[in-house]
């Protein structure tokens, strides 16, 4: 797929609606390029281009067809007379993390309107991640925190489901409560990372650290490009030639 903003000469060019206004582009480019290529400049509303970090979450209609659809503008290339318009930021509730019991109970006090879910299913049908939206909703009105995070973890918080919801709840917004709740507070700790944290307090690290930053930007490249990859299947035992930097 040939999505370059500056297209082939020979490339068609198709008529697309943004906010009303009509505009000729390539019928190559992704929504946000042909977006950038009618003279928008994104200033919100996109970050990786790469369809993961959610920001760019689109409606859309196209000319005779009742449907509203949904995409990510980085990701979905246009069609002909397609009405395009960008979705706003659904707003969470404020909390302090540090303070919050990792109990269902403060999901609960925080997003009540979890429990105004009619398992319709729209959320899940709209997602572009496929996550299974109502799976992670019912987990959480059982109060499973768990099972919320895991079926929540691909999540890339567009919004689209909340979009969809006629519960008026920002499901995406809830599971990452429960996430941050389950990985902060409840999940079990890695062992490794916490000998990690005191091998750098105990300054471990601190000599190799100084020769890092003597290095110029060229021998910083160079030692990133010619680094020693661990193998894809490797066993716990693996470890890299050169041990520079390594406690
Ligand atoms: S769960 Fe909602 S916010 Fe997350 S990726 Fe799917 S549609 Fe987007
Ligand atoms: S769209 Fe809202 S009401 Fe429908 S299943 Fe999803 S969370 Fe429940
Ligand atoms: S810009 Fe990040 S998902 Fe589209």
């Amino acid at each position: 797929m040939a999505t370059a903003t500056v297209p082939e000469v020979d490339t068609k060019m198709i008529p697309i609606f943004v906010m009303g206004k009509q505009y000729e582009v390539p019928e190559t480019l992704t929504i946000m390029k042909a977006l950038e290529y009618s003279g928008y400049q994104y200033i919100r509303g996109c970050g990786c281009r790469g369809g993961i970090c959610g920001a760019c979450a689109t409606v859309y209609r196209k000319a005779g067809d009742y449907k509203i659809y949904t995409g990510l503008a980085c990701q979905t290339v246009v069609e002909p007379e397609m009405y395009l318009a960008q979705i706003p930021f659904y707003p969470a509730n404020e909390y302090d993390f540090e303070t919050l019991d990792a109990t269902p109970e403060s999901v609960f006090k925080l997003y009540p309107e979890l429990f105004r879910c009619v398992a319709c299913n729209a959320c899940t049908k709209v997602c572009p991640m496929d996550v299974e939206v109502l799976d992670y909703v019912s987990a959480l009105k059982r109060g499973d925190l768990e099972a919320a995070a895991e079926l929540s973890f691909d999540c890339i918080q567009c919004g689209l489901c909340a979009s969809r919801c006629m519960g008026e709840m920002a499901q995406y917004h809830i599971a990452q409560l429960a996430r941050r709740l389950y990985g902060g507070k409840l999940a079990p700790k890695a062992e490794h990372l916490e000998e990690m944290c005191n091998d750098i307090e105990a300054g471990t690290f601190d000599e190799a650290m100084a020769e890092v930053k003597t290095f110029d930007v060229d021998a910083m490249k160079k030692i990133y490009t010619e680094r020693e990859m661990e193998p894809a299947m490797s066993d716990d035992e693996w470890k890299p030639e050169s041990s520079f930097g390594l406690a």
